[in-house]
């Protein structure tokens, strides 16, 4: 066979001509409230061609009341039931884009299933941003009656260490949204720090 030609590899699929955002799964934002999970994961979602799904809504979906009437109602230990396992469900189906509330991460068995069957990005921002983003819904249930800024320090406090726990960090802070869902492409198409 030692006449035969040398193989035509032209056509054959190159590592690195593979579009490194054709198959990333799930992608899942997490961050303090006001830090434009929902906003920017709507974006993320049409500029992967992804479905969005939002935690919150589908809770909300649901137990057929408003994230406050739940908190009101049944208090924050039954949201927080309802929190893991509508997120569990979300990531048992097709890739997507899913905005988590601010608390999800934080619950070490919703945080194990995120970081197993997403790719977690903390969408990171400054305080006076959160607080003046915060101003515009007064429907939170951890912000009726209370002062935000005060809130959102002590929540920083609490709960930076475990958002840091993600795979990506962006900055979603003065910039638009779009800066950001551009920053988490970016990102994407960058090499990333392998799960811990
Ligand atoms: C919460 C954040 C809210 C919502 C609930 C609790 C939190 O979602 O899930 O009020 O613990 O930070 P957003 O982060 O979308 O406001």
């Amino acid at each position: 066979m030692s006449g035969d030609p040398p193989p035509d590899r032209s056509a054959a699929p190159r590592p690195d001509r593979v579009d490194p955002l054709s198959d990333l799964g799930t992608i899942a934002l997490v961050g303090l409230m006001g830090s434009g999970k929902s906003s920017v994961g709507r974006r993320l979602a049409r500029a992967l061609g992804l479905p969005f799904h939002d935690a919150d809504a589908e809770i909300e979906k649901a137990a057929g009341r408003s994230v406050a009437d739940i908190f009101a109602e049944r208090g924050e230990a039954e949201f927080r039931r309802g929190e893991r396992k509508v997120i569990a469900r979300l990531l048992s189906g097709p890739a997507h884009v899913l905005a988590t509330g601010g608390g999800a991460f934080l619950d070490a068995h919703t945080r194990a299933l995120l970081k197993d069957k997403a790719l977690v990005v903390w969408l990171q921002a400054d305080l006076a941003t959160l607080v003046q983003r915060v101003s515009r819904r007064t429907t939170r249930p951890l912000l009726v009656g209370k002062n935000a800024r005060e809130v959102l320090e002590a929540q920083m406090a609490q709960r930076h260490p475990i958002y840091a726990e993600a795979e990506l960090t962006i900055d979603a802070g003065r910039g638009s949204h779009g800066d950001a869902v551009e920053a988490i492409v970016a990102a994407l198409r960058g090499p990333r720090r392998t799960a811990a």
